[in-house]
């Protein structure tokens, strides 16, 4: 029997609403399932644990962290600690001190999902988007001088390093490779002139090791549009931090919404452990009444337990959450209807065997 050691990170807002019906699955899982166990440890960390603490986790977090097979967490960020410091002291914290420098998203329009765009199917929108997840413009890099003066100056640079670079890419060009799919890479090449002409050059090069993978590439403002006129040119999808970060949001528009949007952040060396997490943040205007739809956060768990190895379960949990929305009984308001957090969560776990 194996027993997964699983930190929760709940976090703010709607982030241990969510967590608890993905928790709740988990559980059902070890309880269908004698070969599998799970075995949860719970960090207080969070919004709220800044205001008593001063801090958003212990100083030693990543050092009580770095032993677990995974992490799951809910969102971070809530009004009353300006969010440059929740995000940068704790999520962004565990990203980058462990090395999760592949962020997946898939952007898979299930049968049952609402679909805001006219005339697609479910084949038209079924992509993954691999997102740098380390550093780029969200490097961290910059200053802030004269402060309040009237010289002011704010510099956020944006860090692409080779090794930053192609380890990503070689990544997404490995999965295009094996799942004999089509890449496609997003960038910006005509204004950042150099960022994102070295990304392209990166791209580029990374490819002639790779002649079986049909490529593309666009420039984001492009591909923000093709995203809604024509999703189905998308299958592998590789880009940078912060255009990753805004696609993925609109790409969980075109499917379902953001409560049906999944994340995974890996550290493929398996150095440090991977964290699970919805794309979503702690939506502080529907927080604490019991309504936020939990799919992502239990689509989440699915990539989990593919991570895990477990391809069966994952299979399941998101064959699950398409009998949910195909049968649309028991879906939260976003989905259209008017079932509570927790009773997705059951519905979701009922339907496990
Ligand atoms: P958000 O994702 O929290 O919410 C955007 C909109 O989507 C809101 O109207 C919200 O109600 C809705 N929504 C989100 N998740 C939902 C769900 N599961 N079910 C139903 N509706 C859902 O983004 P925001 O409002 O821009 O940010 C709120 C806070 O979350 C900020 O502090 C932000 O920094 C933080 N944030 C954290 C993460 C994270 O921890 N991974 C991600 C994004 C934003
Ligand atoms: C996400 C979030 C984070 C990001 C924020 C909260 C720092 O928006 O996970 O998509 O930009 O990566
Ligand atoms: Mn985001």
């Amino acid at each position: 029997m194996k027993n997964y050691k699983v930190a929760v990170i709940k976090g703010d807002g709607i982030g241990p609403e969510v967590l608890n019906e993905g928790i709740k699955v988990l559980n059902k899982i070890s309880e269908l399932d004698p070969e599998i166990n799970f075995d949860f440890s719970f960090f207080p960390w969070s919004c709220e644990y800044y205001l008593k603490h001063g801090k958003m986790m212990d100083d030693n977090g990543l050092d009580q962290l770095k032993d677990f097979d995974a992490i799951y967490l809910g969102a971070v960020g809530f009004p009353g600690v300006p969010d440059h410091i929740s995000l940068w002291d704790l999520l962004l914290k565990i990203r980058k001190g462990f090395d999760q420098y592949v962020n997946l998203r898939p952007i898979k329009l299930l049968q049952g999902a609402p679909c805001a765009l006219k005339n697609v199917t479910k084949e038209d929108i079924d992509m993954l988007v691999i997102r740098e997840n380390s550093e780029g413009e969200y490097a961290g890099a910059g200053d802030w001088l004269f402060k309040g003066k009237a010289e002011e100056v704010v510099l956020q640079t944006g860090v692409f390093s080779r090794k930053g670079t192609e380890r990503i890419i070689r990544y997404a060009f490995e999965i295009a490779r094996k799942e004999k799919k089509t890449l496609t890479s997003i960038s910006k090449g005509n204004a950042l002139n150099y960022s994102m002409v070295f990304w392209d050059e990166v791209f580029n090069e990374v490819a002639l090791e790779y002649p079986d993978v049909i490529t593309y590439s666009y420039l984001v403002d492009a591909a923000a549009m093709f995203f809604i006129k024509d999703p189905k040119r998308f299958q592998i999808v590789v880009t940078s931090n912060l255009f990753g970060d805004i696609l993925t949001d609109l790409g969980a528009a075109i499917a379902g919404g953001l409560g049906l949007a999944a994340g995974a952040n890996i550290n493929p060396e398996k150095i440090y452990p991977s964290m699970f997490e919805p794309v979503h943040g702690s939506a502080p205007d529907i927080a604490g009444k019991g309504i936020a739809n939990p799919l992502a956060a239990i689509w989440s768990v699915s990539q989990m337990l593919t991570y895990f190895g477990k391809d069966m379960w994952a299979d399941k949990v998101l064959n699950a959450i398409e009998s949910i929305l195909s049968e649309g009984l028991t879906v939260t308001k976003d989905l259209g209807g008017t079932s509570t957090t927790s009773e997705v969560g059951d519905a979701l776990a009922n339907k496990l065997k």
